[in-house]
């Protein structure tokens, strides 16, 4: 069975109660039972983890190359800057598909940089849980194609 892991990074532990109006009430919790749930669904073995440790994210993404996983990574604010969270992304061979809750385009100007963006299969953002579900699913298809 094939395996992703979905990646996320600081704060993205405190959902639920963080800034509610613009990252909705879902925690973190409910959002990895979501993902669990449907890539199960589509025949993938799934592990959902959150740090607020750069290093440590950098540390789970080359255990996903060492391990021919796929990776489904909201990089929470690392993605406007951490130049080493990038090269760790561009070491995935596999798919790795960059997600966001909000739609960081519209929001302040820092934030519509992604140093990610150019070296990930692709980018969902603004959609919520949705994101992350279709993070998944485009996993799940480019695994299969
Ligand atoms: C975020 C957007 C980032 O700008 C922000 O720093 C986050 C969350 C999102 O999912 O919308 O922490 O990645």
């Amino acid at each position: 069975m094939k395996h992703v892991y979905v990646l996320n990074g600081p704060n993205l532990n405190r959902l639920g109660t963080r800034e509610p109006d613009i990252y909705g009430t879902l925690t973190m919790d409910q959002i990895a039972d979501a993902c669990v749930a449907l890539a199960s669904e589509l025949g993938l073995s799934c592990t959902v983890l959150q740090t607020n440790d750069e290093a440590e994210l950098i540390g789970w993404l080359h255990r996903a190359q060492d391990e021919g996983a796929a990776v489904v990574i909201n990089p929470a604010a690392f993605t406007h800057y951490s130049y080493a969270l990038r090269d760790a992304c561009a070491i995935v061979t596999g798919p790795i598909i960059e997600v966001h809750l909000s739609n960081p385009a519209s929001r302040e100007e820092f934030r519509h940089t992604s140093v990610v963006a150019g070296v990930v299969t692709g980018s969902i953002t603004g959609l919520g849980l949705e994101s992350y579900l279709l993070g998944v699913r485009a996993i799940a298809a480019r695994l299969a194609g």
